[in-house]
């Protein structure tokens, strides 16, 4: 049972977090950030005690690690290797690309470790509290850890599911293929129009409803079954004048079409629009 925490980073996730347990009965005890200014201000919200040195917090149920990733594994050593974790307490971090076995260090007391990585963005802990619920939450760690934090985390409105441990780092990229990496390709896709005398308000218009059908298609009915356009159609001429056109005008953008084209003709193969003929001259020319 999670009673007391202590926070260490107050940033967006940990006032965020720290401050949606405290609603749901969690007694928040010590805060450590790098700035004296940031401690203090969490501290002060919380009611709980600034400490400057991670070494120097109270014993609590569970410790909240939210500094930068980098910072996690050191922090996590530091407060180990402090004797001040209680048995049984839990460490817990919020990276979705970090594994939890960062936290594990020689501890006097055993401890438990897990991560909770919630997919949000999170910009300013009054708004992000309150959107909070609903967000899904990818969790690993130990089973004991999981097990308190899971019914911890339901309270406060995050639909938690598990991942693997050993596949976090994949996990991770899966959202920044379909995120983080969607503003490379819109990005591209305004050069191309602005090169061909489209004006950016105008292709901005354009590309709302196709982008939206083609999310929308693809996560109701499956890429597989919604995939369009030159490859899926078998059109091996207009995708080889597509290169052409690339390697002229933009020639760093052609290697990524094909790899993207190459993705795409995977999912024709899958839906069978195009012929076996088509297919075989794709994968020539889109390359391996
Ligand atoms: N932001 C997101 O959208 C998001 C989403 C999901 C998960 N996460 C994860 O959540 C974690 C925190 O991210 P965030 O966005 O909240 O970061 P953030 O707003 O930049 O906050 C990081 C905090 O860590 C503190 N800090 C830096 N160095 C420290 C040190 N040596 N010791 C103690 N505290 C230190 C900073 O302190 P000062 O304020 O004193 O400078 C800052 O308050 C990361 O693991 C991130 O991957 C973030």
């Amino acid at each position: 049972m999670i009673r007391t925490m202590s926070l260490v980073g107050a940033g967006n996730v940990g006032r965020t977090l720290a401050s949606l347990f405290t609603q749901n009965g969690i007694d928040v005890t010590g805060v450590t950030s790098r700035s004296a200014g940031s401690t203090k201000r969490a501290a002060d919200l919380f009611g709980a005690t600034p400490v400057e040195r991670i070494e120097d917090l109270p014993e609590t149920d569970l410790v909240l690690i939210t500094t930068p990733d980098d910072l996690i594994a050191d922090a996590a050593a530091r407060l180990a290797g402090s004797g001040r974790l209680a048995e049984g307490a839990v460490l817990l971090h919020c990276s979705g690309a970090t594994p939890s076995s960062v936290l594990r260090h020689d501890s006097p007391r055993p401890y438990h470790v897990a991560s909770v990585h919630p997919v949000k963005t999170f910009t300013d802990p009054i708004r992000d509290a309150a959107s909070f619920p609903g967000t899904y939450c990818g969790a690993e760690g130990d089973p004991e850890a999981l097990d308190a934090l899971l019914a911890l985390f339901e309270k406060i409105g995050a639909r938690c599911f598990r991942i693997r441990e050993e596949h976090k780092l994949l996990y991770h990229t899966a959202s920044v293929y379909a995120s983080a990496y969607l503003f490379g390709i819109i990005k591209i896709a305004f050069d191309l129009y602005e090169v061909a005398g489209v004006d950016r308000d105008v292709a901005a218009e354009i590309l709302d409803p196709i982008m939206h059908a083609t999310v929308s298609n693809a996560l109701t009915h499956g890429p597989e079954k919604t995939v369009t356009g030159p490859v899926s159609r078998g059109d091996v001429g207009v995708v080889e004048r597509q290169i052409a056109a690339l390697e002229k005008n933009f020639p760093d953008r052609a290697a990524l079409y094909k790899a993207l084209g190459r993705e795409a003709l995977d999912l024709s193969e899958a839906k069978g629009a195009a012929s076996p003929e088509s297919i075989a001259r794709l994968k020539d020319v889109l390359g391996s």
